[in-house]
């Protein structure tokens, strides 16, 4: 028989999965009683933390996240826990300073964190590098992460380079992350090919099943040498998730990719999950929209949530006429912008932006805070040049940066922490605070209410935290 080279599996449910398909809803409580059981599966990691699960613990579960991850961690012996970060935005929406990366990946780290996936929305491997550091510094596992787009410029060897790139910055291993879908089967395999062929780490592949390709995405990959995939545990797999655990554990049984994985085992955890989908699709939580198939991610080579976004936006403007003439416009936008990735927050800059530009019948009479700083470099460089026309229309002269972004701004640690005083009950509330204000202040007067016994009642008027829909 052919020399085994079995494929490795990264479960998501306790991450990506629930944040496609119950918009990071799923509770500590809902978790915590089957890892004991997951931990005997023999899974490459748990993506378990990191993402939109931080906000969203404290905003809509009043959760502490660092409480959960230290349950995780005490209940997962075995198996290594894996986060996403997102470079520089950490896990928020602006650039942090140095000292603010650092110090979250410390904790991260300290409080349970084994291998930490970092990406950058552009690819602009500079605003990998604190992260990457930290994490080397810290002795965790560092993965990077590739964000996969389409567009002339995303040729093999771009991608080539930037995972050469990643290696030589001291990447442990790397991902290529198709947030969208977009990754179809034979493209996967060139890819993985071409990768494997000019690097020594492993390789990971992350896809969602958004388009209808994924599970024939991964057959591809797995053969042309991608070592890991990610996927979730059937009840909270496809649609917008990842493909279903058990079902690549089957594909791949007694072939030389064989996972391994006991197929017994895989059904209890199925098991534990079903109800709460049930439960999840009762409520409405979990949408028959999330789980069908949308070939338009294909069709206009978009990312599925983009395009619903821009449906939402006309209608609350009464011009879903215009749909296909924003359709149009989101490409010369992004060409403008230097062909970003289209994923968090460039996704969202590049639509939002050419619905601007049509519904005010003149391209850039109205320019975002976001597209002014995108086109000020403010989020890192493109892959191509901006549009120099369109970047004088909207910032005027103001030259844009060159350098990595986070160089302009001042450590900012100690004046968070000042902010914070009295509220502050941990070290890791600082990192809370830092990242989503609001939100943490929140959280913390709530947490405060429930230890004095006048915890305000979840969705009253006193409790600001929304109760979970
Ligand atoms: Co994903």
């Amino acid at each position: 028989m052919a020399k085994k080279r079995p494929v490795k599996i990264t479960e998501t449910v306790l991450r990506d999965a629930h944040q496609s398909l119950i918009a990071t809803r799923m509770t500590t409580d809902q978790m915590l009683p089957i890892i004991e059981k997951m931990d005997q599966v023999g899974y490459n990691a748990v993506e378990c933390w990191g993402g939109a699960t931080f906000d969203a613990a404290m905003r809509f579960l009043k959760e502490d996240p660092w409480e959960r991850l230290r349950k995780f961690r005490d209940g997962f012996k075995n198996t290594k826990l894996q986060m996403l970060f997102r470079g520089q935005n950490i896990l928020g929406y602006r650039h942090y300073a140095d000292d603010v990366v650092e110090y979250f990946v410390q904790k991260s780290l300290a409080n349970g964190i084994d291998i930490i996936r970092i990406f950058d929305a552009l690819n602009d491997i500079r605003n990998l590098e604190t992260a990457v550091k930290a994490t080397k510094k810290e002795g965790g596992h560092v993965q990077t992460a590739i964000s996969y787009t389409l567009g002339e410029p995303y040729t093999l060897d771009y991608y080539v380079k930037l995972a050469k790139d990643m290696e030589n910055m001291g990447a442990d291993s790397i991902c290529i992350k198709d947030m969208a879908g977009l990754l179809v089967p034979y493209e996967a395999e060139s890819l993985v090919r071409a990768i494997k062929e000019n690097t020594k780490v492993p390789l990971e592949l992350h896809t969602h099943c958004t388009s209808g390709v994924a599970e024939m995405t991964y057959m591809r990959a797995v053969e042309a040498g991608c070592d890991i995939i990610d996927t979730a545990i059937s009840p909270f797999a496809q649609g917008t998730s990842q493909p279903a655990t058990e079902v690549q554990v089957a594909t791949y049984k007694g072939t030389k990719y064989d996972t391994g994985l006991n197929a017994e085992l895989l059904n209890e955890i199925t098991e534990y999950f079903r109800p709460l989908r049930e439960e999840a699709l009762a409520s409405g939580l979990m949408s028959t929209k999330v789980l069908g198939v949308d070939i338009n991610t294909l069709r206009y080579q978009v990312p599925g949530g983009m395009l619903s976004n821009l449906v939402s936006q006309l209608k609350d403007q009464h011009a879903e006429d215009k749909f296909y003439d924003v359709l149009n416009e989101i490409p010369r936008v992004r060409e403008d912008m230097g062909m970003p990735p289209l994923v968090t927050p460039s996704s969202q800059i590049v639509g939002t932006q050419a619905v601007f530009n049509v519904l005010m019948g003149e391209r850039y009479k109205v320019a975002t805070k976001e597209t002014k700083a995108i086109l000020a470099g403010e989020y890192g460089q493109t892959v191509r040049p901006f549009n120099a026309e369109i970047q004088k229309k909207v910032n005027g002269d103001k030259e844009p940066i060159t350098c990595r972004p986070a160089d302009l701004l001042e450590p900012e640690l100690g004046k968070i922490e000042a902010e914070l005083g009295e509220w502050k009950e941990q070290d890791e509330d600082i990192l809370s605070y830092a990242l989503f204000p609001q939100v943490a202040m929140d959280f913390f007067k709530h947490r405060k209410a429930v230890r004095e016994g006048n915890a305000p009642v979840c969705g009253s008027v006193e409790c600001s935290v929304q109760p979970v829909k």
